[in-house]
């Protein structure tokens, strides 16, 4: 979008500027926050347009300074407020207590060469991760490779990964360098290692010593220099044990672990993700979750860690069309519906008391009418509110 504007702009001869406040001048502008309409924002200044054209190119200028904000948003703050609290580390967001360990454990990781093996359960950010390690260490601007252990037999992964002589297989018809070659100088990230051959993991040992290796069908020693980061989400350690993985491999690349905690550690996260979320989905304006919805979305466990969560918000911002705000029942239905057993521990600690407030709510409604089989009028009597309140507060949280 901001883009488009300023090309729109340049081809009228008008220059696009970022500026600190709202200009005194003859100006179009569009501030970057909401909460600040005369603070930082963008400008165009035209002292000859007429009031009716500056109106048109600041209706503009507003979509491209949602643009702007959002990046601003994502780019990393190192210190947050006077607090010190990082809320996002080149792309990972989140500012729970176990996310400052993980930044300031990265922060120290990242200048190194040395291996890193990333832990967390499915969608906890293992391969975003692996991407802020790349960026935020010297090799950022050479390659960054991710290749997926579990997507390939052992003979393709092989020459996917070490390249083939021509003549080596049926089909190679030609030299091909692997992706060690190709992230030569850069970071490999190798996802799923646990899924790797003991063959190929003798391989692999290999180029972590010291860097050699060759290509499928080839006797020819090649050299790389290469950082490798893996993933899993298997237990390493239980796989050594059972003689599934190779030991010497396994602390070869143990060296140093980042665990990522799983999203229930943190839920106090969830209002920020999903903000970030709506703001990286959103194809115009963004839009605001409605206070019920919100609430569903923060007392939901979210077995499927942070990608559950963005996956369930791309979806919101699609279905809610041109809609400001989004209500609970575009939920999906495993979200809209779930409710927590009664001896699950209250778990509102979201850092918003209305929100909170609303999950405790929902949470006591809900358990009071299975408690009372859908009976409204002994829910109401067992929660001490009038069967009215009841009704309508049923109605709110699509409790039927
Ligand atoms: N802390 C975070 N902040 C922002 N986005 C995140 C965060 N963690 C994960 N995501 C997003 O969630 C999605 C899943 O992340 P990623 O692919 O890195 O997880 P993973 O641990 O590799 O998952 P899997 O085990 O399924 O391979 C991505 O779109 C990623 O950008
Ligand atoms: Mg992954």
């Amino acid at each position: 979008m901001l883009k488009h504007v300023r090309g729109v702009m340049r081809r009228r001869g008008l220059e696009l500027t970022l500026v600190e406040k709202r200009p005194v001048e003859t100006a179009a502008f569009a501030a970057l926050s909401a909460d600040d309409a005369n603070g930082a924002g963008l400008a165009v200044f035209a002292p000859n347009l007429s009031a009716p054209e500056l109106a048109l190119i600041e209706s503009m200028l507003g979509e491209a300074a949602l643009d702007v904000a959002a990046a601003i948003r994502d780019r990393d703050e190192p210190a947050h407020g006077d607090t010190g609290l990082r809320t996002s580390y080149h792309g990972i967001f989140g500012s729970a207590p176990a996310m400052q360990e993980l930044y300031n454990l990265l922060d120290r990781v990242a200048p190194s060469d040395a291996t890193v093996l990333i832990q967390g359960e499915n969608g906890t950010g293992k391969e975003l991760v692996s991407r802020a390690l790349h960026e935020a260490s010297e090799r950022r601007d050479r390659k960054f490779i991710v290749t997926n252990c579990s997507a390939f037999n052992d003979n393709l992964l092989d020459s996917e990964l070490f390249g083939h002589k021509r003549g080596a297989f049926t089909g190679a018809v030609s030299d091909k360098p692997g992706l060690f070659e190709i992230a030569d100088g850069g970071t490999f990230f190798l996802d799923e290692i646990g899924d790797m051959s003991p063959s190929l993991q003798v391989k692999v040992l290999r180029v972590l010593q010291d860097g050699s290796f060759t290509r499928v069908g080839d006797t020819d020693m090649r050299k790389v220099d290469v950082r490798l980061i893996c993933a899993t989400n298997r237990d390493l350690a239980a796989m050594v044990a059972n003689g599934q993985f190779r030991e010497d491999l396994y602390y070869r690349i143990h060296v140093l672990t980042v665990a990522l905690p799983p999203l229930r550690e943190r839920r106090e996260d969830i209002p920020l993700l999903i903000e970030h979320f709506l703001a990286r989905h959103r194809r115009t304006r963004i839009k605001r979750l409605t206070p019920a919805c919100a609430a569903q979305m923060l007392a939901y466990p979210w077995p499927g860690n942070v990608r559950e969560l963005e996956n369930e918000v791309e979806r919101l911002v699609v279905l809610a069309g041109d809609a400001p705000s989004i209500d609970i029942d575009l939920l999906s239905p495993r979200i809209r519906q779930w409710a927590p057993s009664e001896d699950t521990p209250a778990e509102i600690d979201t850092g918003s008391l209305p929100a909170a407030v609303e999950a405790l709510e929902r949470r006591m409604i809900s358990v009071a009418m299975r408690r009372h089989g859908g009976n409204k009028t002994r829910a109401a009597e067992d929660l001490k509110v009038s069967r009215r309140n009841l009704i309508r507060l049923v109605q709110k949280y699509q409790l039927e």
